[in-house]
């Protein structure tokens, strides 16, 4: 393990309860488990084992999550569209062997094959979600909803990185547009944003603001001189902090000839 997990993931593991198995928090793979029960075990195993096999197939669907916690592989969290994955994966497997009819220990010996590769197929799945979609914002707040495979609880999470997103360097020419950009590959993807407010940051420190709404740019026509100088753009969010802050320095090349001109 790394020295230092982050808070996060600590607080994340702490709260383990005994697991439910976080295939199951999806309501198709419940059915199915029902349907397995209750429509092809009967006709294919002999009633006295029903009880027990039904039991080991949820234990065995638990034990998937029994991944050790690691910032890299699995902090005890999945998300909607891995959750689909995986649970779309044991269904099409479970489905494949109830339609050829297997029976008896056959049968049951296919479904703990599967169970067991299964269990790869979630562990590979979790691994990919933590390393490229959870949290994925590299600055700022991105408000992630995530089920908690411990109890299928599903809440919005705060990935908090560092509070500004930097500064950007913006060169513009006379009568062109200034463009201001403050959206981020993350923003569109994340939970309760609010508005991007663009302030002109003046050199006494003052501020004025410039646009305020939905629309992630500020665009100015025909820049001239007088734009020249730092703006700065914030992205606020319903749980009150902000989500992003992006500053703009915004330089001119203003030619002689061209434009407004630059008077000494
Ligand atoms: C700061 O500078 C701006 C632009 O020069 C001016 O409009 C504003 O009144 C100044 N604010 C203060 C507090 O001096």
């Amino acid at each position: 393990m790394r020295p230092r997990l982050p808070l996060l993931v600590a607080a994340l593991a702490g709260c383990l309860l005994p697991a439910q198995g976080c295939i199951m928090c999806d309501p198709k793979a419940l059915k199915a488990l029902k349907s397995l029960e209750n429509d092809y075990l009967p006709g294919h195993l002999e009633a006295k084992h029903h009880q027990n096999v039904m039991k080991r197939v949820q234990e065995a669907l638990q034990n998937f999550e029994e991944l050790p916690i690691d910032e890299n592989s699995y902090v005890g969290v999945i998300d909607e569209p891995t959750l689909e994955k995986v649970s779309w994966s044991f269904l099409k497997d479970l489905k494949r062997i109830t339609d050829s009819d297997v029976k008896g220990e056959l049968f049951v010996k296919e479904l703990f094959w599967m169970l067991h590769q299964e269990k790869d197929t979630f562990a590979r799945h979790v691994a990919q979600f933590q390393r490229e979609a959870f949290c994925p914002n590299k600055c700022g707040m991105m408000l992630q909803s995530l089920i908690w495979c411990s109890n299928c609880e599903k809440q919005v999470h705060a990935c908090q990185k560092s509070k500004d997103c930097g500064e950007r360097r913006v060169e513009v020419r006379a009568m062109e547009d200034l463009i201001l950009d403050c959206e981020l590959n993350w923003h569109k993807a994340s939970e309760g944003l609010t508005d991007y407010s663009f302030y002109r940051v003046w050199s006494n420190n003052s501020e004025t603001l410039m646009s305020k709404g939905k629309e992630p740019t500020l665009t100015k026509p025909l820049v001239g001189q007088e734009d020249e100088g730092t703006y700065r753009c914030e992205l606020g969010s319903v749980k009150g902090g902000l989500a992003t802050v992006i500053h703009f320095h915004v330089t001119g090349y203003f030619a002689f000839g061209l434009g407004r001109q630059w008077m000494p």
